[in-house]
C-alpha cells in the first residue's frame, strides 16, 4: 500500500510539495487548507493528478478542508499560516501563527496520532516548539525544517563564490531560524579542502552574513511572500529520508534535551532521519567562537518561545 503524505496549507510551499512529493512517488497526497470562497487546492490537487502521465508519476493527489481525510497520514508538512511580509520579522508573525499550528496540531493529533511532522511555518522554532506541546508527540515525530534551507542557502553561495559545484560543498548551519543562526565555516569543506583554505576571513564573513539573512532578500525581492522553492525542497528531504529509512544526516529543528548546553528547545542541529523519526542528535565539538554563538541563538529562540506561553496538553 501507498504511503499517505498530508499537506498542512496549499498555498505557494504547499503546492510545491505536492508537486515534488507525486514527482518523486513518494506516496499518496492529501492537500489540507481551510476553507475558501473558491477551491484552490482542489484545483491544484487535480492539475497535478492530470500532470502526472507527463510527469511519469502514480499518486493520487487530493484536495480537502476536512481534517478526516487525512486519518492515518504517515508523514505531515505543516506549512499552514501567515507568510512573512516585507518590513515584517518572522516574530511579528507569532500571535497568529501560534493560533494556527495550535489548531493544526490538535486535529493531526485526532486523525493522524502515528505521523511524522514536519513543520515550516515561521516562526519556525517557536511553531515546531508549539505543535510538539499541544500535540504531545513524541520527540522523535516532530521535526522543524529549517537547518537543511539554512545549509543548503549556505552551501549555494559558497559554490557561486567560488565557482564550483553546490554538490562538493559540505556543510551544516546550526541554530535558530534566523539572524543569530550558527554557519561553521571550520567545518564545511568544497571536495574535502577546508573552506577556509580557499577563501579569506572577510570573505567568508560575507557569505555568513548573506546566509543569515538569506530569506529576507528573497522576502524583498518577491514583494509579497516569502521563498517557496527551497523549503519545499527542504522538507521533502526530511519526509523522503524517513519514508524511505535512508537515515541522513541533516540539520533540522529537533527538541535538545542537554544536548549542546540545550534544555526544552528545539534548535537546529545535525540529526540524522530515519524509520524511527528523528533518531538520534550528533553533537559536535564546537570551539569557543561556535559555543559562544550556539548560547546567543538558544537565548534567541528561547525568547521567542517564552512568548508563546502554550499549554501543553499532553
Ligand atoms: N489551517 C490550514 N491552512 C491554513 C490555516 C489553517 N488554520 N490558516 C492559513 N492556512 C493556509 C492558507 O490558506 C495558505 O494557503 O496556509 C497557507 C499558507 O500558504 P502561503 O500563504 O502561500 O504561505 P507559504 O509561502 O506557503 O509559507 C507558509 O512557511 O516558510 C514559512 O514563513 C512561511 O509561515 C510561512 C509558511
Amino acid at each position: 500500500m501507498r504511503k499517505k503524505i498530508a499537506l498542512i496549507g496549499g498555498g505557494q510551499i504547499g503546492q510545491i510539495l505536492a508537486m515534488l512529493a507525486a514527482q518523486r512517488e513518494l506516496g499518496d497526497i492529501v492537500i489540507f487548507d481551510i476553507p475558501q470562497l473558491e477551491n484552490p487546492v482542489k484545483g491544484k490537487a487535480l492539475d497535478l493528478t492530470e500532470m502526472a502521465p507527463c510527469g511519469d508519476y502514480d499518486a493520487k493527489v487530493t484536495g480537502t478542508s476536512d481534517y478526516k481525510d487525512i486519518a492515518g497520514a504517515d508523514v505531515v508538512i505543516v506549512t499552514a499560516g501567515l507568510p512573512r511580509k516585507p518590513g515584517m520579522s518572522r516574530e511579528d508573525l507569532l500571535a497568529v501563527n501560534i493560533k494556527i499550528i495550535s489548531e493544526v496540531a490538535r486535529n493531526v493529533k485526532q486523525q493522524a496520532p502515528n505521523a511524522f511532522c514536519v513543520i515550516v511555518t515561521n516562526p519556525l522554532d517557536a511553531m515546531v516548539y508549539v505543535f510538539q506541546k499541544v500535540s504531545g508527540f513524541p520527540k522523535s515525530k516532530v521535526v522543524g525544517m529549517a537547518g537543511v534551507l539554512d545549509t543548503a542557502r549556505w552551501r549555494a553561495f559558497i559554490a557561486l563564490e567560488l565557482g564550483v559545484s553546490v554538490e562538493d560543498v559540505a556543510g551544516t548551519v546550526l541554530g535558530g531560524h534566523g539572524p543569530t543562526m550558527v554557519p561553521l565555516p571550520r567545518l564545511t569543506t568544497v571536495g574535502g579542502v577546508p573552506l577556509t583554505d580557499l577563501l579569506d576571513k572577510p570573505a567568508i564573513e560575507r557569505i555568513v552574513d548573506r546566509t543569515k539573512e538569506a530569506g529576507t532578500e528573497i522576502v524583498k525581492l518577491l514583494g509579497t511572500g516569502s521563498a517557496f522553492f527551497s523549503p519545499a525542497w527542504s522538507a521533502i528531504i526530511m519526509a523522503e529520508s524517513y519514508l524511505k529509512d535512508k537515515k541522513r544526516v541533516v540539520a533540522c529543528a529537533a527538541l535538545c534535551e542537554g544536548e549542546y548546553g540545550v534544555k526544552g528547545l528545539f534548535i537546529g542541529v545535525p540529526a540524522r532521519i530515519g524509520a524511527g523519526g528523528m533518531e538520534k542528535i550528533y553533537e559536535i565539538s564546537l570551539n569557543d567562537g561556535e559555543k559562544a554563538m550556539l548560547s546567543k541563538t538558544a537565548d534567541a529562540v528561547r525568547q521567542t518561545v517564552a512568548e508563546c506561553k502554550v499549554e501543553a496538553t499532553a
